[in-house]
C-alpha cells in the first residue's frame, strides 16, 4: 500500500456538525488562541519554554518517550511551538499524526506549520466529541486545565474511548506544586487572573474525571517540584 493510500485510510471521520467555539474559550482565551496577535506572539518555542519555566523540552520528551515509530496518534488540540512536529518526527514516515482543534484559526496555523510534514493532518474537531480512532495513542498536552469541569470529564472520556486495546492516552498538564515550591504563589496568581479552570487540577486527579477508569492501567509522574504531571492511561 502506498503512503498516500495509508494516509487516506488514516483520515479521521468528519464531525457531524462543524463545532462552534464554546463560550469558555471565547470568553477566557481569545487573547491567547483566537486572535491573530495571540498566535503571532505565542507560537514560538522560546515563548512556550518561558511559559513552562524552562520545562517545555523535558515535558515534550516525556510524551515522545511514550510513542513508537509507525504509530497512529491523535493530538486533540493544537499546541504552540514545535510539539506537533516533534511528535510527528517520532512517529516517522510510516506513522500518522491527526491533530485537531476546535478553533479554525488554530487549525489554519497548525496546517501551515506542518505543511512539510506528510505524516500529519489537521482537522476541526471538538476534543469532547467521541467517535474517533481507534488510535495507538493520544497526546493531550495542556488542554485539560483550560476547560471547565464538565468539559474535562467529556474530553477524558472521549480520549479514553479513542484508543485500541494496549493503546494509551498521555495527558501532560499542571499539577499541585509542593507546598514550599517558590513558584506556587506565582502560579496561583496566574490562574486567578488568567486561567480560571486550572486550579481544579491542583485538587483532583486526572483519573477522577473518567466516568469509567477501570479497564485502564494508570500511572502518574510529576515534574519540576510537582508543578507538572504526566498521566498515562493504557487500555487493558
Ligand atoms: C492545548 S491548549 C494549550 C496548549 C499550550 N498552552 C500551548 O503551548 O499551546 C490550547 C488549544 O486548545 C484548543 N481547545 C480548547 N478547547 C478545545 C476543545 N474542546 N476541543 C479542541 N480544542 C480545544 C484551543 O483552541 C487552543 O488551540
Amino acid at each position: 500500500m502506498s503512503r498516500r493510500d495509508s494516509a487516506l485510510l488514516a483520515e479521521p471521520p468528519r464531525p457531524a456538525q462543524t463545532p462552534t467555539i464554546p463560550a469558555y474559550l471565547s470568553e477566557t482565551y481569545t487573547w491567547a488562541y483566537l486572535s491573530k496577535l495571540g498566535c503571532a506572539v505565542f507560537d514560538r518555542q522560546p515563548v512556550v519554554t518561558a511559559i513552562l519555566w524552562g520545562n517545555a523540552r523535558r515535558l515534550i520528551r516525556s510524551v515522545t518517550a511514550e510513542l513508537r515509530p509507525g504509530w497512529r496518534v491523535l493530538q486533540p488540540a493544537c499546541v504552540y511551538g514545535t510539539f506537533s512536529a516533534d511528535v510527528a518526527a517520532t512517529l516517522g514516515a510510516a506513522g500518522h499524526l491527526d491533530v485537531s482543534d476546535i478553533a479554525p484559526i488554530q487549525v489554519s496555523l497548525t496546517r501551515r506549520k506542518l505543511s512539510d510534514v506528510p505524516q500529519a493532518s489537521v482537522e476541526l474537531w471538538d476534543a469532547a466529541e467521541s467517535g474517533r480512532g481507534p488510535y495507538d495513542a493520544v497526546t493531550c498536552f495542556f488542554l485539560l486545565h483550560e476547560v471547565p469541569e464538565d468539559y474535562k470529564g467529556r474530553i477524558v472520556d472521549a480520549l479514553l474511548g479513542s484508543v485500541r486495546r494496549g493503546g494509551k492516552v498521555v495527558f501532560v498538564d499542571y499539577h499541585r506544586p509542593s507546598a514550599l515550591h517558590p513558584l506556587r504563589p506565582v502560579m496561583a496568581g496566574v490562574f486567578a487572573a488568567l486561567e480560571p479552570f486550572a486550579t481544579t487540577l491542583w485538587a483532583h486527579e486526572i483519573r477522577s474525571y473518567a466516568s469509567e477508569s477501570e479497564g485502564f492501567a494508570w500511572r502518574k509522574e510529576t515534574f519540576f517540584g510537582g508543578m507538572y504531571q504526566k498521566v498515562v492511561a493504557e487500555r487493558l
